[in-house]
């Protein structure tokens, strides 16, 4: 017996504000309350359904058949919460022009929270979406909204969710990716994320420091401050990535390239090119910059980076079902 089929689509999202530490590593409640981005141009689109016949979960990506750890887990969850007893064939395609290596377990998992939960009868609210894609990966609890999103810490799996903060993005604001290498990261976030809280003795200087800048973030946004948006989650990144400099054994997500692109980027913002780089657990870059000024900062990286390595990304929408029975 099979369940009728849903798909849904996710795009991913890019934290201004950084989530990076977890206080419950099964229920994924983090240590500090993130801010993102959801962006138009990077999407998964994931669909679902429960068939009797199946001894276990299938997973296919990008057509080819995949193992995931953090799949097969999150569908032992999703069951638990649901009461389908059937395993599932799931089916995602990541939509990530060119290049590649911008493929996110954000989108991914927002897609497979709202795909299965349908898939196995149950309607949830975008909250409950929120703190069931939570439970696959922490940013895939803000992929559930479109613009602006909060992810609020809370302090367990009922307060721990994603609100929006501001859906309907009207500002001439982009993000441009600078992908410098599509392969695997070397370090999971997952896993870099523990070493730092285990080890890193700046780490309560990073909790506190994350509260005011979300406050002041938020502020920002709401006055429509680009600078000040930017200049805080360039500050904000760089102290994620000095945690990571400051564990023990300590790794950095940097390559040659990523640097380069930071100083691309300080090189413009002194010739008044206001523009600010963020970088999560990789290599690839992504710069926060106002629609007016993407052709110069373009082509200030056009002598070091090929077209197709560089995306230009702006505000995206929330989850939605795009194929049901
Ligand atoms: C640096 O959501 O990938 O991108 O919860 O372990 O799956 P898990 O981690 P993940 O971590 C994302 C970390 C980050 C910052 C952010 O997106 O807030």
């Amino acid at each position: 017996m099979q369940s009728p089929k849903y798909t849904a689509r996710a795009h991913t999202n890019i934290a201004l504000i950084k989530y990076w530490g977890k206080l419950d590593q099964d229920l994924i409640i983090p240590m500090n309350s993130s801010l993102s981005l959801t962006l138009d141009k990077f999407y998964t689109d994931t669909s679902v359904f429960f068939d009797s016949t199946l001894k276990q979960d299938i997973f296919r990506l990008n057509n080819k058949e995949s193992s995931s750890l953090k799949v097969t887990h999150f569908m032992k969850v999703l069951r638990e919460k649901t009461g389908e007893t059937r395993f599932a064939m799931i089916n995602s395609e990541n939509h990530v022009p060119s290049a590649a290596g911008l493929a996110s377990s954000a989108s991914a998992f927002a897609a497979l929270a709202l795909a299965a939960s349908r898939a196995a009868g149950l309607v949830l609210d975008s909250r409950s979406l929120s703190r069931l894609a939570r439970r696959g990966s922490g940013s895939a609890t803000r992929s559930i909204y479109g613009g602006f999103v909060e992810w609020q810490q809370g302090s367990d799996d009922a307060t721990s969710y994603a609100v929006p903060f501001e859906e309907n993005v009207a500002w001439n604001l982009s993000m441009i990716a600078v992908v410098i290498s599509a392969k695997q990261k070397k370090i999971s976030s997952s896993v870099g994320m523990q070493r730092v809280v285990a080890t890193s003795p700046y780490y309560s200087a990073w909790r506190k420091t994350a509260a005011q800048d979300l406050a002041a973030m938020k502020k920002a946004i709401k006055k429509r401050d680009f600078r000040q948006v930017g200049t805080i989650a360039e500050e904000n990144a760089m102290k994620m990535h000095a945690l990571n400099a400051s564990a023990h054994p300590h790794f950095s997500y940097f390559e040659p390239a990523s640097l380069q692109v930071m100083k691309i980027v300080a090189d413009l913002r002194s010739n008044g090119i206001f523009c600010y780089y963020t970088l999560d657990a990789g290599p690839n870059v992504k710069i926060i910059c106002q629609n007016k000024d993407i052709q110069t900062i373009l082509a200030a990286l056009a002598p070091s980076f090929s077209q197709e390595r560089l995306v230009v990304a702006g505000p995206g929408p929330g989850v939605k079902l795009i194929d049901k029975p």
